[in-house]
This record gives structure tokens, sequence and C-alpha cells, in this order.
């Protein structure tokens, strides 16, 4: 207790007299202070009055500040209600600023330091970001989405190959020094109605000063699928109203593969050359930079190689579309023809089957399949910036309207006919190499069958014969009937 009042008197208790109690002291010292200045020089003999020390007081509390902050003390501190009301307030207030300031401070910084990469999933580079991210080392993820896909080796054997792909949710990578958050969201309620899978984007955060990175990051992602493809032709068939690759991208097929009468590979491949050379001079002229070609011939002879072949050769993928398929319908085929994926040939197989439907109509009237006149448009509608070359391939071109066979639909024609002796003999030395004589004798022998025979039957007959030369000129019979089975 003796402590508390020590502390109130200021320091002047041990100038009281020892009958004069603390509690008296420090009334009369705020209450005498104002006069001190007018009063005369304290003579400290005086008896009966109480010795008052003025000069430690005006010294210690000077003037006007002492008058304030004892007023202070008098009205606040002395005040309960302000004492405790007032602090909590201020003390709010100056949180809710704070919080204010940081919050407008953090975005601030955000938007001054980092930056933000979207990647939707509609775009090509979402597919090759996510392999990309799968096979990056320096990452931190716990949520994981499986990518599952088949490979077809060369000996037909498949194996399955399952790519751990950052699945949605936060990710932290290090990319050549910088840290990255990499958020894939996807969209619950809103669904790609072409391909049925919900929309996702992918969001890269850096710093501002590392945004450098994030093109240095897509290309790489880029490199490393088109790595993949290399070597390999895509083939991509129509989904709905769009085209998607069928299958893991084939190994090319070499033209040498592919034996068509002497100098008929040759032309075709000069001519396309030529075509993909000559782009300025279409544009200069104002003419629709596309080319059609026509294949025609029996089955089996190597039209639909031969194009692969081709795209293989040309570094080009193949866009295929079957014209008997029963729900391709005009309105289909003509946005397909005009949303080719770049680099690609378009190969129109069986175009005879627009012709055979022209009349037909279902119950309700409405025409099934793709009509001669829907095909016809379609083929003079493609228009793009980027070389269109199609491709078109029928078993009887007699069916075809001659209206198809205009230039600018087909400029270029060509039989692609049953195996000739030259065609025989170059099969013959593909399969069985340096066997000259005996693939004379087998030409001989073939040709007097006197019946048509196609290059797909010789293959057939050569499998069959793996590594036996006599075996195959020995049944060389089985050759008079066109589906004979081995
Ligand atoms: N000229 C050829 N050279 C090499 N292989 C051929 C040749 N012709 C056919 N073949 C082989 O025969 C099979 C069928 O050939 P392909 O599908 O190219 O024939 P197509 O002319 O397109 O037949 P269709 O008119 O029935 O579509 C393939 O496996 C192919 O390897
Ligand atoms: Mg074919």
């Amino acid at each position: 207790m003796m402590g508390f009042f020590d502390g109130s008197a200021s320091g002047s208790p041990d100038t009281l007299p020892n009958n004069t109690s603390t509690s008296t002291a420090t009334t009369s010292r705020s209450i005498e202070t104002p006069t001190t200045p007018s009063s005369p020089a304290p003579s400290t003999q005086q008896p009966g009055a109480p010795q008052i020390d003025f000069k430690k007081i005006t010294d210690t509390e000077d003037g006007f500040s002492g008058m304030a902050s004892n007023l202070f003390e008098q009205v606040i501190v002395g005040n309960p209600y302000f004492a405790a009301g007032g602090g909590l307030m201020l003390l709010g207030t100056g949180l809710a600023v704070a919080r204010g300031a940081m919050v407008r401070a953090s975005g601030f910084m955000y938007r001054q330091l980092l930056v933000d990469l979207e990647i939707p999933s509609k775009d090509k580079s979402y597919m090759w970001f996510l392999e990309w991210m799968s096979q990056y080392k320096h990452r931190s993820s716990r949520h994981l989405s499986v990518e599952t896909n088949f490979i077809q080796h060369d000996n037909g054997a498949v194996s399955t190959k399952f790519s751990l792909v950052p699945g949605p949710g936060n990710h932290l990578i290090r990319y050549k020094g910088a840290f990255m958050l990499i958020k894939r969201e996807r969209s619950g309620k809103l669904l790609d109605m072409t391909s049925g899978t919900p929309f996702e984007t992918v969001t890269l955060t850096t710093l501002y000063r590392d945004r450098a990175l994030f093109g240095d990051l897509l290309s790489e992602a880029k490199t490393m699928a088109l790595k993949a493809q290399e070597g390999k032709t895509v083939i991509y068939t129509s989904w709905g109203p769009e085209w998607r690759p069928f299958g893991q991208p084939k190994k090319k097929r070499t033209i040498g593969s592919v034996i068509l009468d002497s100098g008929i590979k040759e032309s075709i491949l000069d001519d396309v050359k030529d075509f993909l050379k000559s782009g300025k001079w279409y544009f200069d002229r104002g003419i629709p930079y596309r080319r059609g070609y026509l294949l025609y011939g029996p089955p089996g002879s190597g039209k639909t190689s031969f194009i692969q072949a081709l795209a293989g050769e040309l570094d080009y993928n193949i866009c295929i579309l079957n014209l008997s398929e029963a729900n391709l319908t005009d309105d289909r085929l003509n946005h397909l023809m005009n949303h080719i994926p770049e680099r690609s040939l378009l190969l129109l197989e069986d175009i005879d089957a627009a012709f055979n439907k022209r009349d037909q109509t279902d119950a309700s009237g409405f025409k099934s399949g793709v009509t001669f006149s829907g095909l016809l448009n379609a083929l003079d509608g493609v228009a793009s910036s980027e070389e269109t070359i199609t491709f078109m391939t029928t078993n009887h071109p007699e069916k075809l309207d001659p209206a198809i066979l205009r230039p600018g639909r087909v400029d270029y024609r060509v039989l692609v006919g049953n195996a000739t002796r030259y065609q025989i003999e170059q099969m013959f030395l593909r399969f069985y190499e340096n066997e000259t004589a005996k693939a004379k004798e087998f030409v001989d022998k073939a040709i007097a069958l006197d019946v048509p025979i196609s290059t797909a039957q010789l293959q057939g007959l050569f499998v069959y014969n793996k590594n036996d030369p006599d075996g195959a000129l020995s049944m060389v019979d089985t050759l008079k009937t066109p589906n004979h089975v081995f």
C-alpha cells in the first residue's frame, strides 16, 4: 500500500512534515501550484505553516503542459467509461485501418510483383503443359490424375503407360531458379459440349521479373510433345464436329514400301511438292490455294497406303473422312473440311458414296449421309489461308458425276490399278531380296494366270510365305481367287 501512495505523491513526501498525511499533500500540490509564481518566497522558518517545497514542484511540472496533463488525467484516466470504451475504440479502428492497408498492399504487391498465365483446356498447349509437368522433377504435388495411354508397338504388342499428371489443385514447381505456383481448376458446371469434358484451366503464377520463363516453359513443353510425334504420322478422324487424333501417332510408312506402277509415285510426289512451293503464285492471282487429287482403282491396290506414305514423306498428318459413314451430314462435312488441323492432308475415302445416296430419303423426308451437292459445296467452300490438299479415293470412278471432276475440285487424277508386271516383280523383290531369277519366274507364272491380281493379294501370299520364295512360287495359283484365305 505504501508503494502506491509513494508513486502518486511524485516525490514530495520527504519534504512534508511528519504530522501531515500523504493524501493531503497530493491535493494541496494540485490546487496550490497555479498560485506559486505570485506567492512570496517561501519562508521555511514560518511557524505553523506547512512546509512545501514550491521550487521542486515548479521544476518537475512546468506550467501549461502540467495543467493539460492534469486535465487529461482527470477527464480521461479518471473517467472509467472513457478509459475503457475509448481505448477499445481506438484499438478497433487502428486494427481495421491496418488490415485494410495490408489487403491493399498485398493486392498492390500482387499486381506489381506477380504475373499470371492462364491456359484453358481448349488450347493446344494445355495437354503439352500437363504432359511436361508430369515429367518435371522439381515439383511438389499431392494431387495427381492418371492418364492412361495404350501403346501399340511395331510387333503388335500393346503396352500401357500411366502418366501421373498434376490433378486439380495447387502445385509448386521450381523452374530455372524461379518458383511457380500452378493451379489447375475444373469448372464444376461448364461442360465442353464437343468433347463432353469439363472445362478446365491451369494458371501459372510467378514473379513479374521471371515472366519470360513462361515462354521458355511452353516452348519446352511443345518441343517435348512434338518429339514424341517425330517420325510418326498422326491420323485424325472426325468426332462430332471436330477432328481428334485416332489412337497413338503411327510410325511413318516409307514411300518405298508402296509399289505403284512405274512413275506414278514420282509424278504425284512432284506435283504435291510443286504445289506446296507455289503459295505466293496462287495468292498473287487470287486463286484458292488448294489442290484435289483423285486416286481411283480396284480394292487393295494401295491407294490408302500410298496417301499415308506420302503424308509421312511430306511430314504431314492425315485427316480421314469416310463419306459412306451413315451419320455424316452435309453440315458436318462442310464444318470438318473447313477446320482441318494445320499441316494435314485431307483424305476423303469412297467419294462415290455421296453419289449413291443422292436420292435416299428417310420416312420423314430427310436425306441421310452426304449428298452430292453437299460434297461439291464443301470442296468449293474450303477457304483457308493455309494450303489445302485433298485426296479422294474411289473404287467406282464410273459412278462419279462429271461435276466433281472439274478442275478446282479434282486437279489431278490417276488410276491405281491392279498389279502390273513391274509391280509384281518389285513386290517379290521387296519381300525376297536379291532373288532376281525367282522374281522373273514368279512374274511369268502370275501373268500366265490371266486374271486381275491386286497388290494386296500379292502381299497376302508373300506374308504367308515369309522368307520362302519357293513357297510363294508354288502357291502362285492361289492368286486366281481374289479372296483366298491362306
Ligand atoms: N501397291 C502396293 N504396295 C504395297 N502394298 C500394298 C499395295 N497395294 C496394297 N498393298 C497392301 O494391301 C493392303 C491394302 O491396301 P490399301 O488399303 O492401301 O488398298 P486400297 O487401294 O486403299 O483399297 P480400298 O480401295 O479397298 O480402300 C495394305 O496392307 C497394303 O500394305
Ligand atoms: Mg483405301
